[in-house]
């Protein structure tokens, strides 16, 4: 039902074989800043960004290493123009960008929750939003730093204090989920990952993830006493990297592919594309009274989002899901919120 052409549109296939594909421009110039591109995500991301075409000024900032990825990235033979940015260069990074990714912040340690990470990163993104909002107030802000869950109200909260706040602009990176699943279910079925689509709604945290497993069309392989396991695989799929990261971090090689299929399916519906769906966490009227933000499919069009379709009948184990997820999220999205009212 929510077909996602963008999963099975490999990374690969829109990078030149060649020098010679140069010729071909994309169709709108557009300018994607990577703010934390020196990262365990922001490499890989920054190096995905550069094979596609649809970019065409790809901005990298740090607050370390930034020029040095971007010399790097920049030796790529795809049109990207590539450029870092030094710390005290936030501003020129932002001027005049279309899109604005942010990988910046702290990853989990195990033993760690996403929420645990809130006092630090909650900081370093409501900075970095303010510059985009006094520099560049109408780039689609697409935001990977965790608690995705409180770091997206947080831009919003800071968006709306400069009066530029734009709910069709604003992205909580929840792609993860959504090739997690399709990953784990497509073990179970048997079937290609990319022709195995779950849409996952909800937010990005534990129970707050919410996967509608009834929607992919490989959904009768998975045996009742198999639902429980793939769900909690499902949610709790961070942990599985984090534990066996032991200590060095979180997701970041599956992150940045995540997040530069989200931006691929961003840019084409900018660049005017139709019929582009992603889940991702935005402002919605979905669930309104108990959870201002959250994530569904939503058909992305020349303005960011342009429609947030009602979800299908849920089943009856979807709906306890839905029931433990928006109680927590609900916190979660208040927990930003009252934070910028109180460190603005
Ligand atoms: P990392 O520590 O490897 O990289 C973070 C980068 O941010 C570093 O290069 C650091 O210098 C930079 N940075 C810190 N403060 C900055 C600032 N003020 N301005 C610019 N850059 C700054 O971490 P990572 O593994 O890349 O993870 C980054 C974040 O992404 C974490 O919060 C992690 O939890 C989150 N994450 C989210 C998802 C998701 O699905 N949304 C998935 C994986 C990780
Ligand atoms: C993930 O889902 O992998 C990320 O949110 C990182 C984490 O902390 O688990």
């Amino acid at each position: 039902m929510f077909a996602r052409t963008a999963l099975r549109t490999t990374l690969a296939a829109s990078a030149p074989a060649s020098a010679r594909s140069f010729s071909q421009s994309a169709a709108v110039s557009k300018t994607v800043a990577v703010l934390g591109a020196s990262g365990g995500i922001g490499q890989p991301l920054s190096l995905l960004l550069k094979l596609n075409r649809d970019v065409t000024d790809l901005r990298l900032y740090d607050v370390r290493l930034a020029q040095g990825v971007a010399a790097d990235v920049s030796h790529i033979n795809t049109p990207a123009k590539c450029t870092g940015y030094a710390q005290e260069d936030l501003e020129k990074a932002l001027q005049g960008t279309d899109v604005i990714v942010i990988p910046a912040g702290v990853p989990r340690k195990p033993g760690m929750t996403r929420d645990d990470l809130f006092n630090t990163n909650a900081s370093i993104v409501r900075d970095l939003a303010k510059a985009a909002a006094k520099v560049s107030p109408k780039a689609h802000m697409l935001i990977i730093c965790n608690p995705v869950n409180s770091t997206v109200p947080i831009v919003a909260e800071v968006f709306k204090k400069a009066g530029v706040y734009d709910p069709k602009r604003l992205f909580g990176v929840t792609t993860l989920d959504v090739t997690r699943a399709s990953t784990f279910l497509s073990e179970i079925a048997g079937s290609d990952p990319a022709d195995t689509n779950v849409p996952v709604i909800g937010g990005h945290s534990g129970v707050t993830i919410v996967p509608l497993l009834s929607q992919a069309k490989q959904s009768d392989a998975v045996k009742s006493e198999q639902y429980e396991k793939l769900v909690h695989r499902i949610q709790f799929g961070g942990d599985e990297v984090v534990k066996a990261k032991d200590g060095a971090g979180s997701a970041t090689l599956s992150m940045a592919y995540a997040a530069a299929v989200f931006t691929k399916s961003l840019l084409k519906a900018l660049n005017g594309e139709k019929g582009i769906t992603e889940c991702t966490f935005v402002e919605s009227p979905l669930f309104k009274d108990q959870a201002s933000f959250f994530a569904s499919p939503i058909e992305l069009g020349p303005n960011g989002v342009e429609n947030i379709p009602a979800l299908p009948k849920f089943t009856a184990e979807e709906q306890k899901l839905l029931e433990a997820c928006l109680p927590d999220l609900r916190k979660n999205i208040e927990k930003g919120v009252s934070w910028v009212s109180e460190n603005p």
